[in-house]
């Protein structure tokens, strides 16, 4: 944990180097120690050990961090990784930091695909962090179909987005594939986009890692509609931004107590935002570890004492991407390891 002493010693202006390799080991400790949970039916035990494992690596990164959309809620207890913690050893550019250290705690748990581990930074006052909204709309596209995605889209009938979005990607309707969270409060939407022609891939869990392969070209979708979190909104938003695509997103709450919450926080549920106003720095990092299979990275694979992780890292500023595949040894001796 860090003291006043550490924050004031932090000189630097951001960005004053490249962290984005200092992000994936974040992701990776995360990732190692949750892999260890999968399949084991233990959701607490699963979230609460990739919580620590990344909380640990975060410690050891030249940031002074902070969290503004952290974990609280998601275990019974207080954890280490609460909106409002600081991280990093302080010697370093001051971030906004969201840590998601599973995303898809339930896959992990059930053994489905699709689960990762995520981390995203940005300089200091550049992420919204709307607390205490739990839901939020998104629409994410790749860059080939930025242009079409307008405010309107968020409550035109999807059969109208659908087509801008064909048009501006060069596509049939009946060709685009639209992720969507299972969830009953789909229904309709799915309904529609189905009415419209077009085809709905199905996820069960994890939105940022829909929209992460709706803004990937060629990703394997065109598109990711409907509500999830507003931290994986968060998430969402710096990778679809550092690798221009698009986003729009809107709150919206799923019961009378969250909605009067969000108005009593001043927040709006009719105020729609692109993902450069979720977050408004170029000088965004968006790191991910695959905890579970999924078709952009590969889950966790062990070997005795030691194991192999991909993991993406996407610096907005550049537009780089990185996929790295990564061989641990000596797991024993890794930051978090316990297990
Ligand atoms: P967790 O890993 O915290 O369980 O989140 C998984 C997730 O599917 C997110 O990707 C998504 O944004 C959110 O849950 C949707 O919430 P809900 O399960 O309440 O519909």
């Amino acid at each position: 944990m860090m003291n006043e002493e550490h924050i004031n010693q932090n000189d630097q202006e951001y960005p004053y180097q490249n962290i984005g390799l200092d992000l994936v080991r974040v992701t990776e400790a995360a990732a190692l120690v949750a892999g260890r949970w999968l399949g084991l039916g233990k959701r607490e035990e699963t979230h609460r050990a990739a919580t620590e494992a990344m909380y640990e690596a975060l410690c050891q990164v030249n940031i002074d961090g902070y969290i503004v959309i952290g974990e609280e809620g998601r275990l019974k207890e207080r954890t280490l990784l609460e909106t409002g913690q600081r991280v990093g050893t302080g010697r370093g550019p001051t971030v906004d930091v969201v840590v998601d250290p599973i995303e898809g705690t339930n896959s992990v748990v059930h053994g489905y695909p699709g689960a990762i581990s995520v981390v995203c930074v940005a300089p200091r006052g550049s992420m919204w962090s709307p607390r205490p909204a739990i839901y939020m709309d998104k629409i994410v596209v790749d860059g080939e179909g930025a242009s079409a995605l307008v405010p309107e889209c968020m409550d035109a009938p999807a059969a109208w987005t659908l087509a801008l979005i064909a048009r501006a990607k060069r596509k049939a309707v009946r060709d685009l594939q639209i992720i969507v969270l299972d969830r009953p409060r789909h229904y309709d939407l799915i309904e529609e986009i189905r009415s419209a022609g077009a085809r709905v891939l199905l996820r069960s869990d994890g939105d940022t890692a829909g929209s992460l392969i709706a803004a990937t070209p060629q990703g394997g979708a065109d598109i990711l509609m409907g509500i999830g979190g507003v931290p994986e909104g968060v998430t969402a938003a710096c990778a679809v931004k550092a690798m221009g695509g698009a986003m729009l997103g809107r709150l919206a709450p799923q019961s009378e107590k969250e909605r009067e919450a969000i108005e009593a926080a001043g927040l709006s549920s009719h105020q729609t935002l692109t993902c450069h106003e979720l977050v408004t720095s170029n000088q965004v990092f968006f790191a991910a570890t695959g905890v579970t299979h999924g078709p952009i990275l590969a889950g966790v694979q062990y070997h005795g004492n030691e194991a192999n992780t991909h993991s993406l890292v996407i610096r907005g500023e550049t537009g780089t991407r990185r996929i790295i595949h990564t061989k641990h040894g000596s797991l024993d001796k890794k930051v978090g390891w316990r297990y």
